[in-house]
């Protein structure tokens, strides 16, 4: 099977590296940050943790983006203490909200230093107010895993909004990450996958294997060329 058949994809587009595939994905994150404000005044966006995503957010400094149309949501965070080098949230800002000017009220990290049901509880309050989301940016574990939701984990099969995750195999143990019904029912979904190692999950999913990535529905995934299986 060619990667083109990966099931649930709306699109499926391999760059030669993570240079060119980040290059693309800050373009279209620009693109539907436009046509969001365009059509609703705002631009509601839940970024991806994790490093594959830094370069794309790097670049996205440069981009003509109406910051103060934008509120910024995290798909899952770590429950660390605030600030710890090691959260979703810390890497977001260094590579990309401490450079624009974008309103500090409209940064909505997840309070995962509070404990993860706490967490969940009050972000599932945020989220009600404005879902759907127009964006959700995902990345995918070597496990196949997304966001939080990790392969049999019970938090992956919650239908709630957001949910406390315990037990997750990729350190820290307790998390917090937006429900499989929440990241679906984003207007947008994109995915940035990049690396050999990823390249087995992929194979996986392509062959029928349900990993939470593959449970996102009408994705736009991004692959660089190391990740994508040969066929
Ligand atoms: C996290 C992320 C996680 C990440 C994948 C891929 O907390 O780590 O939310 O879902 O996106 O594990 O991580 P890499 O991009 O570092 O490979």
């Amino acid at each position: 099977m060619s990667i083109a058949e990966l099931p649930n994809a709306q699109a499926v587009i391999v760059h030669d590296d993570l240079d060119d595939l980040s290059a693309a994905v800050a373009l279209r994150i620009a693109e539907l940050a436009a046509q969001a404000i365009a059509a609703r005044g705002a631009f509601h966006v839940a970024l991806a943790g994790g490093e594959t995503p830094r370069r794309c957010y790097q670049k996205l400094r440069e981009l003509a983006i109406d910051w103060n149309h934008v509120h910024v949501y995290f798909g899952d965070e770590r429950c660390l203490p605030n600030g710890d080098a090691q959260r979703n949230d810390s890497m977001v800002r260094e590579s990309l909200l401490d450079h624009v000017a974008i309103p500090t009220t409209n940064i909505h990290n997840i309070p995962a230093e509070l404990g993860a049901r706490e967490a969940a509880a009050m972000y599932a309050s945020l989220l009600g107010n404005i879902a759907p989301l127009d964006l959700v940016l995902l990345g995918m574990g070597e496990d196949g895993h997304t966001a939080s939701l990790f392969p049999d984990n019970p938090a992956t099969e919650s239908a709630a909004a957001v949910v406390p995750v315990f037990d997750a195999p990729k350190p820290p143990a307790e998390r917090v990450s937006l429900g499989l019904n929440s990241l679906n029912a984003a207007r947008q979904k994109i995915f940035l996958v990049a690396g050999a190692g990823k390249r087995a999950a992929l194979e996986r999913i392509l062959h029928g294997d349900y990993l939470p990535a593959a449970r996102i529905a009408v994705a736009e995934w991004h692959l660089d060329r190391a990740a994508t299986p040969e066929r």
